[in-house]
């Protein structure tokens, strides 16, 4: 029998969109979650999900008609720009509601050493003049203005272990997978003699730990700014559920 519900569409990839899909279900709701599929293994997510790319924002369009969604909430990561661009240009179009997430940015506080950069390449470019020994935590699509820097030696942290050298430089590799703990960050940060960190303003609770083991121990962090959000509806994630609830009254 046809599932008379109405089909959200949750634009995932985040734990933000992992808990709005667990909220969702656990109320009956008839969810299915997208993911671009970078991640060998993803959690598990409640409901429906889907995997890859939809071919551009036409690709989009084509699919919400289709599938009949009656919303669609992208709770796409901060950096991930062009499919939150996609969805407001294919929403528009299908005229269909939409409500992009973003997580509270990280607040700078006494003692942080940020260091904000445009782009993950001016972080790059900045890297030698202000350390030697760093950590990079800017994704592992994210690395080639790193591949050949010499001079610094670089922890590498990913979520897929790679099957090849990321860099050409001297580095080592840690795959791992959040959310991280302050003392488990400090720990590897001293360990390692680490004496930068480069990571995209990701915001929210899961990756703040190392701007937290940062700050304690005099670390300086390269901090790529955000992109901003698309025009739109913004909530923040715990608001989501109540978007949906509000909106398919
Ligand atoms: N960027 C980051 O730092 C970061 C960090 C953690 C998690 N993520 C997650 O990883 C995914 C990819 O990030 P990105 O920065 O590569 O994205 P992006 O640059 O904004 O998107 C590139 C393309 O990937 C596809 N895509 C992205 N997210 C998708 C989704 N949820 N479902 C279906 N297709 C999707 C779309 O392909 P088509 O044009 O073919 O539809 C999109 O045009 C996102 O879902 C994001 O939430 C990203």
């Amino acid at each position: 029998m046809p599932d008379e519900r109405p089909l959200i569409l949750i634009l995932g990839g985040t734990a933000e969109a992992q808990r709005i899909a667990a909220d969702l279900a656990a109320r009956g709701a008839n969810v299915l979650t997208s993911l671009a599929g970078r991640v060998k293994s993803p959690k598990a997510i409640p409901g429906a999900v889907r995997i890859g790319g939809f071919g551009g924002a036409a690709g989009l369009e084509i699919f919400l008609r289709t599938r009949h969604v009656a919303a669609v909430i992208d709770a796409t990561h901060p950096f991930a720009a062009q499919i939150s661009r996609n969805a407001r240009i294919a929403c528009d179009a299908a005229e269909v509601p939409r409500v992009q997430v973003r997580r509270a940015p990280w607040a700078r506080t006494a003692g942080d050493n940020w260091i904000e950069t445009e782009t993950v390449a001016e972080a790059a470019a900045r890297l030698p003049e202000i350390g030697s020994r760093a950590f990079l935590t800017v994704g592992v699509g994210e690395l080639e203005p790193f591949r050949n820097l010499a001079d610094v030696w670089c922890l590498v942290r990913v979520v897929d272990p790679p099957a090849q050298p990321l860099l050409d430089g001297p580095h080592l590799t840690l795959a791992a997978r959040g959310p991280f703990a302050e003392t488990d960050e400090r720990a590897l940060l001293q360990e390692h003699r680490i004496d930068v960190i480069v990571t995209k303003h990701a915001g929210g609770a899961a990756t703040y730990g190392k701007i937290a083991a940062a700050r304690s121990l005099g670390i300086p962090v390269l901090m790529v700014r955000r992109p901003p959000a698309e025009p739109g509806d913004t909530c923040a994630p715990e608001a989501a559920v109540a978007w949906v609830e509000k909106g398919l009254k």
